[in-house]
């Protein structure tokens, strides 16, 4: 993990939030490369979940809520976690999470001081809507994004016609004031979320839930994730959230070990039946086609974290190897050497392809940003011209780069680049007049090979 923190800070995918005042615990800021990489991760989900799917719309709902809502949904009473302090070295630990030796020793496992009695520790930001800070302006930061589908889950119905089964998918900003926050960016204050709700029938839920179980593992698979790396984890009773009636985590395996990537969840018509009961207002569905019959419906969750899935991916695609030095017509290599390559899937990879001329001489520079501005308008591109190139390729690959073109002399006289591939390392010609719809062709294609 370290390995991938001090990549990420050193090729801009994420710094630290603040850093010159030292740093904000659990929350991190997203740098060039990282944005990229976390737009595309939405942009493959958001795709996946409404564009592949007729059933399911999009949603961008507030993340200030009225505050009843955390009322009905049970986070006020129920988001919690159990925490206790040392009284001698001050750190704070989840009960749930330190051995329960010490929990009844009251022993710190650090220092070996002290702990406080377990309280409980509710997880929502809390702050104030208006110029009074008295009771009445309380309102929370949401904890999840799921409650601004559910609330709005009758608008949808009636502006978009849709009938059940349905779904609403949401990506956005969740907020929660994490005990412990460690391991870069995998538990955070400030995160986001990618979730999906589906809206069916009491009695089909069970089908559902498999069903979006199966969907979601197939993602994983389409996006080229290693799925050794994957594996179920079903919640047992005592892990089983307040509105679950089963779930099932994807968990990935990450360099601190298998954790939480995704939730599948049951929640059945708690949540509608909740916000039915605290705002008064009728939340059953009216089944035109069967008689107007009315239910309340259940819904089947997805819901992932689309900043933990970041860090996935990038723990994903991380790769060290010894490779010899390539060599370029005539240009310096070494003995053999390390490289460090993030093999990204071409459609998440942050640079799709970056052009670099041979030399800044001879009207190579200016070819190869000539061809660089024809790439653009399809490709996000890099360009890089200091440097030896065998270096500017380990740039290139360090960034996750998957193809670079190189223009040569040979470029001048025949109209023909080269076109290297970062996991194999090798390098082909290409017609630049074809070197688009190659590209396309390559990402549409692409296989990890390691
Ligand atoms: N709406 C259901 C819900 O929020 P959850 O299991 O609490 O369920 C879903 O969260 C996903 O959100 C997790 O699988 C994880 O990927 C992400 N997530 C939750 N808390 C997070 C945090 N503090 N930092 C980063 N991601 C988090």
């Amino acid at each position: 993990m370290e390995k991938i923190t001090s990549l990420a800070k050193r090729r801009g995918f994420v710094f630290q939030s603040s850093e010159i005042y030292g740093g904000q615990n659990g929350a991190w800021d997203y740098g060039p490369l990282g944005i990229e990489l976390k737009n595309r991760i939405a942009a493959a989900w958001w795709k996946e979940m409404t564009q592949l799917h007729d059933d399911i719309v999009g949603l961008d709902a507030a993340i200030l809520m009225h505050p009843r809502t955390w009322e009905a949904s049970g986070h006020v009473e129920n988001f919690t976690d159990p925490l206790v302090d040392c009284k001698k070295c001050k750190t704070r630990f989840r009960a749930d999470q330190i051995p329960e030796e010490n929990i009844a020793a009251k022993k710190c496992p650090e220092c070996g001081g002290e702990l406080t009695d377990t309280r409980k520790f509710n997880l929502m930001f809390k702050t104030h809507i208006g110029p009074a800070e008295d009771t009445a302006s309380v309102i929370y930061l949401r904890p999840e994004t799921a409650q601004g589908i559910y609330v709005n889950y009758k608008n949808i119905i009636q502006s978009n016609r849709m009938k059940i089964p349905f779904g609403i998918a949401q990506i956005g900003k969740a907020f929660r004031n994490e005990i412990v926050t460690k391991n870069f960016i995998f538990r955070t204050c400030e995160f986001e979320q990618m979730e999906m709700q589906y809206f069916v029938k009491g009695g089909t839920d069970e089908e559902w839930f498999n069903e979006w179980r199966r969907r979601r593992w197939a993602y994983y698979e389409k996006l080229g994730v290693k799925m050794d790396h994957l594996r179920w984890h079903q919640h047992g009773p005592g892990e089983l959230a307040h509105y679950a009636k089963d779930a099932y985590d994807i968990e990935y395996l990450f360099p601190m070990g298998w954790r939480e990537l995704e939730g599948v969840h049951n929640r059945t018509d708690y949540d509608l039946r909740r916000h039915t009961e605290y705002s008064g207002k009728d939340m059953q569905y009216i089944d035109q086609d069967n008689n107007s019959e009315r239910y309340i419906p259940y819904i089947i969750e997805t819901s992932a974290g689309l900043t933990r899935n970041v860090l996935m991916v990038l723990c994903d695609a991380y790769d060290e190897e010894l490779v010899a030095s390539e060599k370029k017509d005539g240009a310096e290599g070494s003995a053999d050497d390390w490289r460090t390559v993030l093999r990204f899937h071409p459609s998440l990879a942050p640079v799709t392809v970056a052009v670099l001329p041979l030399m800044k001489k001879d009207g190579l520079a200016e070819l190869a940003q000539d061809i660089r501005r024809e790439l653009k308008e399809d490709f996000a591109t890099d360009y890089d011209q200091a440097g030896a190139i065998g270096r500017r390729y380990r740039r290139q690959d360090e960034a996750g780069t998957p193809f670079c073109v190189t223009v040569d002399y040979q470029s001048k006289e025949d109209g023909t680049v080269t076109l290297r591939f970062r996991d194999s390392m090798e390098q082909i010609r290409v017609p630049k007049a074809e070197l688009a719809a190659r590209l396309r062709q390559e990402i549409k294609t692409y296989k990890r090979i390691k």
